[in-house]
């Protein structure tokens, strides 16, 4: 069992499909073990990001983060971190493959409705970054 960390963005919660997103997960053998809404601070979402902190779109993508709601959310399931980055799709939705999460509902590289951990160390960050171990169910 691997967890991963899954956001459903700003655009997401906008556009009323925090629901669709957790279908797409659950119906892949995925478990949700963690879940709030929470509407991020810029500094919050800049420490998200904080990897990103040297690129151009830093600013813009902190902004867009904190800009409204967003729905957090903890995953298990094996090899979670690969299932969940394969559902959703390419970064950029234009190159999303068809029936992936991007490809169906994002509007951006930006306003692309869903982020998941890259990776294991990523995830190992990501996760108490918003959870405490008495957040997570399993
Ligand atoms: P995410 O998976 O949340 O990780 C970093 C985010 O930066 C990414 O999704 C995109 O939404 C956003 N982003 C904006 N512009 C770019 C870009 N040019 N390249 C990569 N990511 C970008």
């Amino acid at each position: 069992m691997e967890r991963t960390l899954s956001i459903v963005k700003p655009d997401g919660v906008k556009k009323n499909i925090i629901g669709e997103v957790i279908k797409r997960f659950e119906k892949n053998g995925l478990k949700v073990v963690g879940l709030k809404l929470a509407n991020l601070s810029k500094k919050e979402a800049e420490g998200f990001y904080a990897v990103h902190k040297s690129r151009p779109f830093f600013e813009s993508l902190t902004g867009f983060m904190s800009s409204g709601p967003v729905a957090l959310m903890v995953l298990s399931g094996d090899n979670a971190i690969k299932k969940v980055r394969d559902l959703m799709g390419a970064t950029d939705p234009k190159n999303a493959a068809p029936g992936t999460i991007r490809k169906d509902f994002a509007d951006s590289i930006e306003a692309n409705i869903v982020h998941g951990s890259d990776g294991p160390d990523t995830a190992a960050f990501e996760i108490p970054y918003f959870f405490n171990a008495l957040e997570i169910f399993e």
